[in-house]
């Protein structure tokens, strides 16, 4: 059994490989809005120029893929160390370690095609891995990181949903998002496997106190995330001329609220202990 469903990963892995190639790189990056500005819940739009808008568009929709490379880091590094202790085995985890590989290769593209004199090597420049991401990654409890996974992952699912309810004026970023989307939903049902197993396996306390442990890690990525934020903000500022001050403070995102909602609704179907409680949370901070 378990090797048919290898062999099944295998083909998928072929496939994977084979949509990731076949991304359509050619086309130059519009002078337009990549990400729409709105996504984004900063005040202060409305005092930007058209050609402002654009920039700060650009620098954003880089922030937004420097994200995703700093928590596909978390997801290949964590599997990496850990997966001998996560159901399955080391061999079942390869796929997913390779696909998000395939991933953060394909965002530092997008940076270096969006800004390619900021990222000549496409190596994030805003978010900065710290001891403390490094510390995540050894003693999180695969509770809690994969709920932090799962929600990630859930989120990254509205980016093609909601950039294609705008005017697309990059087909090429659309098309990356969309096929990481597509190979999102096969990771989060593993997330999902997981913590089942665990629920299945554990005491109710245990699982209770490992739901809620993953509130200081969402702590930790905002806080990462608006570090990053103020660094991309100093870029756009010497740039344009903008006071930073002005777009520093942002709330969550679009996709930051639709997915936190949609994940809350497929958290509170895993009946964990304290799951539903942490839905409620959520819920309410997406609603905001
Ligand atoms: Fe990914
Ligand atoms: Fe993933």
């Amino acid at each position: 059994m378990l090797g048919a469903m290898d062999a099944a990963r295998s083909m998928e892995g072929t496939r994977s490989q084979r949509a990731w190639a076949a991304v359509d790189w050619t086309g130059a990056v519009p002078q337009a809005e990549l990400i729409a500005v709105e996504h984004y819940a900063v005040a202060g739009l409305a005092s930007l120029d058209p050609a402002a808008r654009v920039r700060f568009s650009h620098l954003a929709t880089c922030h937004t893929c420097e994200l995703f490379i700093h928590f596909e880091r978390y997801l290949i590094e964590y599997v990496e160390r850990h997966a001998h202790a996560l159901p399955g085995g080391a061999r079942r985890w390869r796929w997913f370690i390779d696909e998000e590989r395939r991933h953060a290769a394909a965002f530092r593209r997008l940076l270096t095609r969006i800004r390619p004199e900021l990222y000549p090597a496409g190596e994030p420049r805003f978010m900065r891995w710290t001891r403390a991401d490094d510390a995540l990654v050894a003693v999180t409890r695969p509770v809690p990181f994969f709920l932090l996974a799962a929600l990630f992952e859930e989120i990254t699912l509205w980016m093609p949903r909601l950039m294609a309810e705008a005017p697309v004026h990059d087909p090429t970023l659309l098309e990356v998002m969309a096929l990481h989307a597509d190979e999102e939903r096969r990771h989060i049902a593993l997330d999902q496997w997981v913590l089942r197993d665990a629920r299945d396996h554990m005491s109710p306390w245990r699982v209770r106190v490992d739901v809620w442990s993953t509130l200081p890690l969402l702590v930790h990525c905002d806080r990462r995330a608006r570090a990053g934020w103020r660094r991309m903000i100093d870029q756009l500022a010497a740039e344009t001329g903008i006071d930073a001050n002005v777009f520093e403070a942002r709330g969550a995102s679009l996709s930051d609220r639709r997915g936190m909602a949609s994940f809350a609704a497929q958290l509170r179907t895993l009946e964990l202990a304290g799951g539903a409680g942490l839905a409620s949370l959520l819920e309410r901070v997406a609603a905001r």
